[in-house]
């Protein structure tokens, strides 16, 4: 459990929730995380949250999505607990469902929203938690495509300082990144939460501005959708793709030290080329800050400088992929 006290330093192992610390400054502690929405990813936060501590609601409009969470989160725990029913049973004991929202929210330090991706009903239900939950209650959005600024578009200015996104990925228990996003109104205070909340369950933080898609999303999508249009234009085999998908996702570097090995005068040529002969050729235009690097001759890895710095003399002559 994290609280956080008037100068905003973050305290583990606090049991007292909202409570004065002596100093006359109100304590922020995040005790009960509640999940609004407990399909697949409801379920996968839910657990994570009580395997870090957190006492955890489940809340979702349909009680058989909530009995399949509570089965989805035994099948995962016994993966990870082989053999180990007492922490099988420790972990489930913190959590407790429920198909009323009131009920969920009215002692939630924190509110993890995992509904179904629709901006319509994710504005609706973050104006209905403004309404129902405490003062001090921060609100977050497992959203995958839509703004966490549009999400919150209709709660009050007050909670907007207290509103955020905390974006997940599947499978939440082999995964160990969650994106913190954080919006133009939010509070330090509730940033800290967050990205406490985030380490408190053993997941590092990537924090990013609240576009759509985050980051991870964005690269990922953009490399799906490709797979997508190659395969309807008979380009290449499910099979195929699949084999370049798994060689891309294991490379090493990521992909700025990647460009520079390549080297970022090839680099532009290449997206040149793709740019100009590809029907979806625009999302291969080269951007300026790219093309004034190589104007610069800051072509990689080879002259010593590109998105990064080299020490020449180390390797100057590095075999390009392309
Ligand atoms: N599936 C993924 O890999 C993934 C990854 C990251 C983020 N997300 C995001 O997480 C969210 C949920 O995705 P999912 O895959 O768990 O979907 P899902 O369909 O498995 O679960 C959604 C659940 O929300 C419930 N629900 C719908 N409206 C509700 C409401 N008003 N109040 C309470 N419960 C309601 C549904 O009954 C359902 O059980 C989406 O925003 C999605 O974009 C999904």
């Amino acid at each position: 459990m994290i609280c956080l006290d008037n100068k905003r330093r973050i305290h583990v192992g606090a049991t007292a929730r909202n409570k004065s610390n002596g100093s006359g400054a109100t304590m922020v502690v995040i005790k009960r995380v509640s999940i609004i929405g407990s399909g697949y990813m409801g379920s996968g936060i839910g657990m994570a949250s009580s395997r870090g501590g957190y006492l955890v609601t489940l809340m979702d409009i349909h009680a058989d999505a909530l009995t399949k969470a509570l089965r989805r989160i035994r099948a995962r725990l016994q993966e990870v607990y082989v053999d180990e029913e007492d922490k099988i049973q420790e972990v489930l004991q913190r959590i407790r469902t429920t198909t009323s929202l009131e009920e969920a929210v009215k002692d939630a330090d924190l509110v993890i929203e995992a509904v179904t991706e629709k901006l319509g009903i994710k504005q609706q239900l973050f104006k209905l938690l403004d309404t129902l939950s405490s003062s001090n209650t921060i609100l977050a959005s497992n959203t995958s495509s839509l703004t966490i600024t549009e999400i919150a578009a209709e709660v009050s200015e007050r909670r907007k300082t207290q509103c955020g996104g905390l974006h997940f990925f599947n499978p939440i228990s082999l995964t160990d990144i969650v994106e913190v996003v954080p919006i133009a109104e939010t509070s330090n205070e509730t940033l800290d939460l967050l990205m406490s909340y985030v380490k408190g369950i053993g997941k590092k933080i990537l924090k990013c501005k609240d576009t759509p898609g985050f980051i991870v999303n964005r690269v990922f999508v953009a490399y799906t959708g490709q797979t997508f249009q190659m395969l309807e234009r008979g380009d290449a085999t499910i099979e195929d793709i699949n084999t370049a998908a798994t060689f891309v996702r294991k490379m090493p570097e990521g992909a700025f030290a990647r460009w520079d090995n390549i080297g970022l005068d090839v680099v532009l040529c290449v997206l040149e080329n793709l740019h100009e002969r590809l029907p979806e050729g625009d999302i291969y235009k080269p951007t300026t800050f790219l093309r004034e690097l190589v104007a610069q001759g800051k072509l990689g890895r080879k002259t010593g400088e590109g998105f990064y710095k080299y020490d020449v003399s180390e390797d100057g002559d590095v075999p390009a992929m392309i």
